[in-house]
């Protein structure tokens, strides 16, 4: 059974990015893969110190942090999946700070000795897993996806844990009013990318 993990850093419970997120889960499993959504918000993860301890050893495994907090467990479940939901809303022109979080633990995935000036992803060489991102903003969608550095991103934590991106969700105008619902054509977009994930 393929196996997705929906890793989901918005604050707002049943917010726009947890509505997105569950459309795509419902296609998926109905579809028949296991699927897992992790909520940052709930999640116990440290803030990265920049030891980098995690990016000496070399290979193409993540190295292991010195923290002892819910990561580990996260990677372990990165490491399992077949592909991923990245999700987070537009804050700030950015990613939310607690997907930022995230993305900054996931320095594990580079091998960066002392003495190089730049990290290499350890999962350069290993074939791509498949990847499908949601963002949401106040904004146009247009506004949103071409100034924004939501998207970017998320595409980089793609790239980060070895995922290709084969489309992004990006909902606009998404805060006009409280408990803005998607609509139906917006589900059913979000549904049809997720599925994307299951092809080929
Ligand atoms: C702190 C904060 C910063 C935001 N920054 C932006 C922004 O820079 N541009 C924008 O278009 N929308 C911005 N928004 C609107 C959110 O992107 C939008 O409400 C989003 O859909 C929220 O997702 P959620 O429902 O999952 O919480 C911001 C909202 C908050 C609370």
């Amino acid at each position: 059974m393929t196996s997705i993990l929906a890793i989901n850093g918005s604050y707002r419970k049943g917010g726009v990015t947890d509505q997105a997120v569950g459309a795509m889960s419902e296609a998926l499993r109905a579809a028949g893969a296991d699927v897992e959504i992790v909520f940052l918000r709930e999640y116990p993860i440290e803030f990265c110190k920049n030891c980098r301890e995690c990016t000496q050893p070399p290979g193409n495994v993540p190295g292991v942090c010195v923290q002892k907090d819910g990561m580990q467990e996260l990677i372990d479940k990165i490491e399992k999946s077949d592909g991923f939901i990245l999700a987070a809303p537009t804050n700030f022109g950015s990613v939310s700070a607690v997907f930022k979080r995230f993305m900054e633990r996931l320095v594990c995935y580079a091998y960066w000795p002392w003495g190089k000036a730049a990290p290499r992803y350890r999962k350069k060489e290993v074939p791509p897993k498949k990847a499908v991102l949601v963002s949401s903003c106040a904004a146009p969608g247009i506004i949103g996806r071409l100034f924004y550095t939501s998207g970017k991103d998320l595409k980089a934590a793609a790239k980060t844990i070895g995922a290709k991106p084969v489309g992004i969700a990006f909902t606009g105008l998404a805060a006009g009013v409280p408990g803005y619902r998607l609509s139906e054509r917006e589900q059913a977009k979000a549904r049809a990318m997720a599925l994307k994930l299951l092809k080929g």
